[in-house]
């Protein structure tokens, strides 16, 4: 049998030749069921990227709850990462959550008042 140890070793393997995880300890992949997911008759789309993306969130929030630092990540490549871990066809790699212990503080979110749009720009009242 397999130890932690090496079984954690080619989970690392494996997602590295899809993903870039930044060296991190831990990261999830968070899936989505094509199966599964709540499908909108009006125009057939699937909410199966809002499903895991609320999970993908509330993990971050959790995360940095128990003090650990997390990086969102969507560029990788699904085909990869679907053939390394042996997903079904119905079972789309979403989100890569990369889990571990900041290597400095947080940035201020008071950056956010000049690095981002503000809300005039983005918000439209009654007419887009
Ligand atoms: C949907 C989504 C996908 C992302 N994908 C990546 C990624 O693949 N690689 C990466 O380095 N950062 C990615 N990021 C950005 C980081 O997770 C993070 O948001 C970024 O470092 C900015 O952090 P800040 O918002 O605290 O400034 C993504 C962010 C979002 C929201």
């Amino acid at each position: 049998m397999k130890s932690t140890t090496d079984k954690e070793k080619s989970g690392f393997d494996k997602l590295k030749k899809g993903a870039n995880i930044y060296g991190a300890p831990l990261a999830i992949i968070i899936c989505g069921d094509h199966n599964a997911a709540w499908i909108r008759s009006y125009d057939s789309k699937t909410i199966v990227d809002i499903d895991a993306s609320i999970v993908t969130d509330h993990m971050m929030l959790q995360a940095t709850e128990l003090g650990l630092g997390t990086v969102w990540i969507c560029n990788f490549d699904p085909k990869v990462i679907k053939q390394e871990f042996n997903l079904p066809d119905n079972i789309e790699p979403i989100n890569i959550l990369a889990v571990g212990y900041a290597a400095g503080n947080a940035s201020s979110p008071d950056r956010h008042n000049t690095a981002r749009k503000s809300l005039k720009d983005i918000v439209s009242y009654e007419n887009y």
